[in-house]
């Protein structure tokens, strides 16, 4: 949310409105430049603001005037209840890591990161040079521009080791985003009613994604370390599954990594039980003090499904991402990505193919790192200092979020909203769970703006954990 100078200027218009009678003339724009001491071009934007709200209209060469209001009917929606039936099974709200904080709110809860880690120069740049391209009006093939399924093919062929054969570009296909692609994935590697393997704790989009499929999710325990392999192949046998969902690299939440040794034993039972592996590697930009290692490199089998996203690390507002599969399970991919969507806009993929390509993007991600690295130290030192009952089990090597364990008798949502009384925007681990939570945790990203804040903000939630 912002405050700019158009927002004072609606709210104070609102205020007037309030109390005008209906077909009131608002004063001229001169007359609103001249009082809000502001350009036309703000003034304008607020009255379209307005505009588009309902609450003034415009009549040209008249002038602006206030909307007669209309007296609000109550609906009666109530017919749908009988007509939509309850669904499946329920399916869970977006989490709270997706809300809004107002601009003077500490916020450790979001997900992505702030504009400052953004290339945005190179964003902006690559935007004016699509717009002048023939990507602007083209309609892109249903996998994606070939150069940029090359791009992804060659970034992870660049981590293969000899002996593994390199994915090819045509076995990329390019999605609007990974979170579409986990659907797409669950829909056509599993199937509504059966059996997917997650990581506990996981991301929620997943699970959110799993819910909309109908998929049942069978939760394997896992952390910082990863999961217990001997777990997985229990699961496996008992459960007759065909995939596993993981994040082996700097997992969302716990900020995990497998060891070498962990992926090669993963990559094994799922080959013995003829399975798939979907990994998601949300976080390839965000390596800290590790690099990504993905285990798809280590696949050429087919078992690997891989999805690599470029929302988070080249824009929000630049939603492309990667999905590597080999063999029939692409065609299939394909199939359903086309029959949700045709194709991706072929400008963003445009944008996205432009920002990766230019030399200043390695020195853009090599500076990302240094900057994640002193956000997460500034972070992870105040919670020690100020909140010493939240625990980390462990400094994240990569990633955008400490996982922070709390008192088993924290009341979680207490602690959300007092921090939230003190300004300080938290997110509740027990999103992250596919089951019950087996503990009482925190998900703190350090990546948000105004990280001049995080000392204060671990005040208030050091505070709030003795309050309770
Ligand atoms: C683990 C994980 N996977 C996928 C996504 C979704 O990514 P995208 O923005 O590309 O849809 C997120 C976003 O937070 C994530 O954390």
């Amino acid at each position: 949310m912002t405050n700019s100078s158009s927002d004072r200027i609606v709210a104070a218009l609102r205020e007037w409105v309030a109390t005008a009678p209906a077909g009131a003339r608002l004063p001229s724009t001169r007359s609103l430049v001249a009082r809000f001491e502001a350009s036309p071009v703000t003034v304008q934007k607020a009255l379209r603001t307005l505009i588009g709200q309902g609450i003034i209209e415009s009549r040209p060469g008249v002038g602006t005037f206030v909307r007669a209001v209309r007296t609000a009917r109550p609906h009666d929606y109530g017919w749908q209840t009988a007509a939509l039936g309850a669904p499946p099974q329920r399916i869970p709200t977006a989490s709270a890591a997706l809300r809004a904080a107002p601009n003077d709110v500490i916020a450790l809860h979001s997900g992505y990161p702030d504009k400052q880690l953004l290339p945005e120069r190179l964003v902006r740049a690559a935007f004016t040079r699509v717009a002048r391209s023939e990507a602007a009006v083209n309609r892109s093939p249903a996998a994606g521009l070939p150069d940029l399924q090359s791009w992804f093919a060659a970034e992870l062929g660049e981590a293969t080791p000899s002996g593994f054969a390199p994915p090819a570009a045509s076995d990329v296909v390019i999605l609007p985003g990974s979170q579409s692609g986990l659907s797409t994935l669950f829909r056509t590697l599993v199937g509504a009613g059966r059996p997917l393997l997650i990581e506990s704790p996981s991301y929620w989009g997943a699970m959110l994604a799993a819910a909309q499929v109908g998929v049942q999710l069978v939760p394997i325990p896992s952390g910082v370390h990863g999961p217990n392999p001997d777990d997985l192949e229990r699961a496996f046998a008992q459960t007759g599954a065909r995939a596993f969902y993981a994040q082996p690299t700097f997992a969302n939440p716990s900020g995990g990594q497998w060891s070498p040794e962990l992926a090669e034993r993963v990559l094994g039972i799922v080959r013995d039980h003829g399975a798939y592996l979907i990994e998601d590697d949300w976080a390839h930009d965000f390596g800290i003090t590790n690099d990504p290692a993905p285990l798809a490199a280590r696949d050429d089998g087919g078992h690997v499904v891989y999805i690599r996203s470029l929302t988070k690390s080249v824009s929000p507002a630049v939603r492309v991402a990667g999905l590597i599969a080999r063999g029939p399970a692409r065609d299939r991919i394909l199939a359903d990505t086309q029959a949700q969507a045709m194709y991706v806009s072929g400008a963003l993929q445009a944008v996205a193919l432009d920002v990766v390509t230019q030399p200043a993007w390695r020195t853009h991600v090599r500076s990302l790192r240094a900057q994640l690295t002193s956000r997460r130290d500034l972070l992870v030192g105040a919670m020690r200092d100020h909140a010493p009952a939240a625990h980390i089990e462990a400094v994240p090597r990569g990633g955008l979020n400490l996982w922070a364990r709390l008192p088993d008798d924290t009341d979680l949502h207490r602690l959300v909203r007092d921090c939230e009384a003190e300004g300080v925007a938290i997110a509740a681990g027990d999103d992250w769970f596919p089951a019950e939570p087996t503990g009482r945790y925190l998900r703190l990203n350090y990546s948000g703006p105004n990280p001049g804040a995080f000392e204060e903000a671990a005040r208030v939630i050091g505070a709030a954990i003795e309050a309770q």
